[in-house]
């Protein structure tokens, strides 16, 4: 180990462990130390067109994360000591080339720094280990220079190239897929949750479902037939989400009568995702799971899920008349700013399947570096999961005869819409993904 690394791995620990650290500390290393993507995609044009398109090129520019950081975190963590650390945290992560040369807080993105080169090729293939045993807040150990961390073993290349079974491993992105709060709260655990399921057991890593294998040509026209694609989707890309979760809908009945009363089923199965859905920024992600009755005459009726009566149970089912993120205004300056409509644009007796964050005074949040406690209730599926939800809908007495449809849709947002409205996000950032259907077919049969 160099010195300069020696003193980076103390610089990470420290900021890792206090989040009081101040931003001086940070920096070690100079902006070309690392060289820019563009010049890694001379080469490696394959890569270099997938990586641009995914999140890890866009992670410090685009719309949400240039808001939260410059209009939420940074202001807070400027007035008030406790989270004063993640000035320099969230940078870590989103923006690691200003964390390493201590250009912290950076300049947005509309100044076009180096910061906008989010996570590079220079990141992670410079990256040599983690000062963790289980590894989490940017707990990463970097050496940048020209030899390049690879996954395979004898590699000829015009740089140096060392094997690096650290960036094969789920470890790797554990540096900064897990975080805790400064309160202590857990509020990314990608990783500890696919260690603790199936797919861990079953040696399936995160490189093999975000990084798909296949043909490519790695660089100079050297082919792999099994190249780690570097597209990296996730929740950002309909694609990623859609089917994600199996839904079956049925009952007993075939027929039903105006005025009785109609019990069905609802399955949902994570057969696909390696960890909980939602994951990684669970603050702000719903899944939700709509169920609508439409008649012959085409009138649609709700029909809201019933109460399993678990503790927290409330945060799982929709309620336009409950508010929350009042922690927004008051970091914002808002005076008697009483909070937003905590389910967005889920209609009422939703399902919500999600883990509500609250910040030190027990209001729900999407503040992650405010989290004190997210541990009253986790309603997300984990992977190969199946939750069973019923439902008791009266039969309208009104209702039209002929066939009835029930359809149940499952949903998924990146950030409530109500947050999304109140912060002017861009409206793509908070449109509603459809997830699967399915749906039931009876007749309205008159008693
Ligand atoms: C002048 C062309 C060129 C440039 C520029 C270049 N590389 Fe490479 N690189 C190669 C070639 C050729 C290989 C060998 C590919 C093979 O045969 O598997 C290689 C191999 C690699 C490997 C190892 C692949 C493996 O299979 O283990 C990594 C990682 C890598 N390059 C990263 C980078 C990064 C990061 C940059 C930018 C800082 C970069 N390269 C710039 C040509 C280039
Ligand atoms: C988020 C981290 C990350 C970023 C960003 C990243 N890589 Fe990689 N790269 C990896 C991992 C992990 C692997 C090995 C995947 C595996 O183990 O299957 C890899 C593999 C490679 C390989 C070898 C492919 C093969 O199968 O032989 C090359 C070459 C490479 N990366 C170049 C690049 C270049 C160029 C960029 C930027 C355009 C880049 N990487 C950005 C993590 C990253
Ligand atoms: C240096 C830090 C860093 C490392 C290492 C890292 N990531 Fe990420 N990753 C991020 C950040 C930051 C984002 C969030 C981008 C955003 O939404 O702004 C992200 C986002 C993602 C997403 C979400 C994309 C979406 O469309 O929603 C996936 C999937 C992902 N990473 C997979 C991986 C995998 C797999 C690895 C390991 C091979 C890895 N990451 C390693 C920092 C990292
Ligand atoms: C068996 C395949 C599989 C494995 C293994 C897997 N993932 Fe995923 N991941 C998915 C799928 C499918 C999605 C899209 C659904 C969703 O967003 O939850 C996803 C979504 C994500 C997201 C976005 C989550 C959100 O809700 O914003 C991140 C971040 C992510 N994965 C990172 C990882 C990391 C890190 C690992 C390893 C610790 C990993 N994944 C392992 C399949 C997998
Ligand atoms: C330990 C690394 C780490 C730290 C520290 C961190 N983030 Fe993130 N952030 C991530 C990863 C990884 C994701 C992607 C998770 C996912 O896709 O669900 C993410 C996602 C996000 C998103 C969601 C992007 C979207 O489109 O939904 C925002 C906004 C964000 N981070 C802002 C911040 C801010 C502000 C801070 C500081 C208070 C911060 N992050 C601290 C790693 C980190």
């Amino acid at each position: 180990m160099g010195k300069r690394l020696v003193s980076l791995v103390v610089a990470v620990a420290f900021v890792a462990m206090c989040p009081l650290v101040r931003g001086a500390e940070m920096g070690k290393f100079k902006y070309k130390d690392f060289k820019k993507p563009k010049r890694c995609g001379m080469c490696h044009k394959q890569i270099y067109q997938e990586w641009r398109q995914s999140l890890m090129a866009k992670s410090f520019t685009h719309a949400w994360d240039d808001v939260e950081y410059f209009k939420l975190a940074l202001p807070h963590a400027m007035k008030f000591a406790k989270v004063a650390g993640v000035k320099g945290g969230c940078i870590a992560c989103h923006a690691p080339l200003a964390f390493l040369t201590g250009d912290i807080p950076p300049k947005p993105p509309a100044a076009g720094t180096r910061a906008n080169e989010g996570v590079s090729c220079e990141i992670c293939h410079n990256i040599t280990g983690t000062t963790e045993k289980v590894p989490f807040n940017f707990s990463y150990t970097i050496e940048p220079g020209r030899v390049k961390q690879g996954p395979r073993k004898g590699v000829k290349a015009p740089h140096g190239v060392k094997y690096s079974a650290f960036l094969r491993s789920p470890e790797f992105c554990a540096t900064c897929h897990d975080e805790a709060s400064p309160y202590g709260a857990w509020v990314k655990t990608t990783y500890r949750e696919w260690k603790a399921g199936p797919y861990a057991k079953e040696g399936t890593r995160c490189q093999d479902c975000h990084m798909y294998h296949g043909p490519g040509v790695v660089a100079w026209g050297r082919v792999h037939k099994d190249m780690a694609h570097h597209v990296f989707h996730g929740a950002h890309f309909a694609n990623k989400l859609a089917g994600a979760v199996d839904l079956a809908i049925y009952t007993e009945k075939k027929e039903v009568a105006p005025g009785s009363q109609l019990k069905f089923m609802v399955e949902l199965f994570n057969g696909k995702v390696g960890h909980y859905i939602p994951s990684g920024s669970t603050e702000e992600r719903m899944l939700w799971l709509e169920v609508w009755a439409v008649d012959s005459a085409g009138h649609r009726y709700s029909i809201p899920v019933d109460k399993k009566g678990f503790k927290g149970e409330e945060y799982t089912i929709a309620n336009s008349k409950a508010m929350a993120y009042q922690a927004m205004g008051e970091i914002m300056g808002i005076k008697g700013f009483k909070g937003i409509k905590r389910d967005g644009d889920a209609p009422d007796g939703a399902r919500i399947f999600r883990k509500p964050f609250l910040d030190p005074k027990g209001r729900m949040t999407i503040c992650q570096w405010y989290t004190a406690k997210n541990t009253l209730v986790d309603y997300r599926i984990g992977p190969r999961e199946t939750k069973m939800e019923t439902y008791t809908w009266k039969v309208p007495t009104d209702i039209a005869p002929g066939p009835v449809k029930i359809k149940a849709t499952l949903y998924y947002s990146l950030v409530p819409s109500s947050v999304g409205k109140f912060l002017k996000l861009p409206v793509s950032e908070y449109t509603p993904k459809l997830v699967n259907t399915a749906t039931l077919q009876l007749k309205v049969v008159k008693k």
